[in-house]
């Protein structure tokens, strides 16, 4: 494959691009529970538009396009107000979740390298064993060690497990509100009591739930306090293009104060390219997302947010009280909002051949581990198939109590031997093994 050697016509182009996308799969028509949060054509058609009246701008520089520098001024200020913030708390905008779980790790631990701590020994963050995969990353990348802290029974942290591993090198705590497997909110009060206690930075991941709870406190559930008014909160990522319904690669990474943010400042002066400066963590920073978030804020709006607060939170209690009604599954503990876990309390009802059962029927779902579950993250359109999806999950569990073979074949098999192998890391070397084909010269699927 080469670049062509005389380019194609830009419609050919497009028409290849969009003859591509027909393998993927379908979030329109709400069969997929993750990736994509699509609220539907006209809004996609504003964001695109929001998008491309700053496709190729650069937020590299924030004295070039101040326009961008503005956006990402009022994206953070937005965000610091729902959040608890006041007029200390400082932040920046980032590429997704990743990122701004990514950046906090290097922030804290360059805060406390300067304040001479762990000198002789690698600096360590506690985190519970339900933290998102990037943290893991973020330990990785950063070289601070991960030291996980038990879930009780309700998926929550263990709080006296959490206080029980500080020690002399740890320099961060890290709670989800909420987690990604299951749903559930950490006890952040107590987690912030601890941090305080120990003198601890205390980083709350919503990336999920920044641009959702919120709105599902005003509506008037029954939501902790998980943000800025937690006195121990010293930081919070929240990803707009997830509840936020921005395109995608716009997060936010807020700080109580500057005395946190200034450490993440990067600044080179003695660079031949003149002196660089640089807030995140990557160089140049994409115009559209950022404007498409702010775009987003501005269009939804409170009343637009909390709207779809109420639709998401609805939709959600009628696919759980379908679930529950089914002889044979139950929803994994009792998540706060809209993402959550289900599995089979019998034996016969292998969760993982019913997830094949309701690929065959269209359903793209995302299989759990420890607990083996299926997972479930509901958006304002789901509410378009709520029957549809609870009769096919019926249907499903009845065929594989019928034919308990089915947990031996397909990726019930597969999924079932990746989750029971005691061995991590031999499925960590099949794992690789499987990236090296797909990022190979050859791009070998697996399916
Ligand atoms: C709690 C949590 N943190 C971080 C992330 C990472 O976000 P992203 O996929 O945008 O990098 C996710 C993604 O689902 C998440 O649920």
């Amino acid at each position: 494959m080469k670049i062509p050697e005389k380019g194609l016509a830009r419609d050919q182009v497009l028409e290849m691009l969009r003859e591509y996308k027909e393998g993927d799969v379908n979030y329109q028509d709400s069969k997929t529970w993750s990736l994509v949060y699509y609220l539907g054509e006209e809004h996609t058609r504003f964001l695109t538009e929001a998008y491309n009246t700053f496709i190729s701008e650069n937020a590299l520089n924030p004295m070039a396009f101040k326009s961008l520098k503005r956006f990402e001024h009022e994206v953070v200020r937005m965000s610091a107000d729902l959040l608890g913030g006041d007029d200390n708390t400082v932040g920046v905008m980032t590429s997704g979740g990743t990122e701004s779980c990514l950046l906090p790790v290097m922030t804290y631990r360059d805060r406390a390298a300067g304040r001479g701590l762990f000198r002789s020994k690698k600096p360590e963050m506690i985190a519970p064993q339900s933290i998102h995969v990037a943290w893991e990353k973020a330990a990785r990348y950063f070289g601070v060690k991960m030291v996980h802290a038990p879930l009780r029974r309700d998926m929550r942290v263990d709080v006296d497990a959490v206080r029980k591993r500080i020690n002399r090198n740890t320099i961060l705590i890290v709670g989800s509100a909420p987690s990604y497997p299951h749903g559930v909110i950490d006890p952040i009060v107590e987690l912030g009591t601890v941090a305080r206690e120990h003198n601890l930075p205390f980083h709350v991941d919503s990336c999920l739930g920044g641009f959702l709870l919120p709105f599902v406190e005003r509506l008037g559930y029954e939501i902790p306090t998980f943000d800025f008014r937690v006195p121990g909160v010293t930081s919070i990522s929240a990803d707009i293009h997830k509840y936020g319904y921005s395109a995608k690669g716009a997060s936010v990474l807020l700080y109580r104060n500057m005395d946190y943010l200034k450490h993440q400042f990067f600044v080179h002066e003695s660079w031949p390219g003149g002196v660089f400066i640089s807030p995140a963590l990557l160089g140049t920073r994409p115009g559209g997302a950022i404007a498409a978030a702010w775009a987003s804020l501005k269009a939804i709006g409170m009343d637009g947010y909390l709207g779809l607060a109420r639709r998401v939170m609805e939709t959600t209690a009628a696919l759980q009280e379908g679930i529950r009604s089914i002889p044979g599954l139950e929803i994994v503990s009792n998540p706060e909002m809209s993402v959550f876990a289900y599995r089979s309390t019998e034996k016969k009802a292998d969760i993982f051949a019913i997830g094949d059962q309701m690929e065959e029927r269209g359903w793209q779902v995302d299989r759990l581990q420890r607990p083996e579950a299926l997972h479930a993250m509901v958006t304002p359109l789901h509410e378009r198939i709520i029957e549809e999806f609870i009769a096919d999950l019926k249907e499903s569990v009845k065929r594989v109590i019928a034919d308990p073979s089915l947990a031996k074949k397909g990726n019930a098999a597969l999924y079932g031997m990746i989750a029971k192998v005691p061995l991590r890391g031999m499925v960590k070397k099949e794992v690789l093994k499987m990236m090296e084909q797909i990022y190979g010269p050859e791009m070998k699927m697996p399916y």
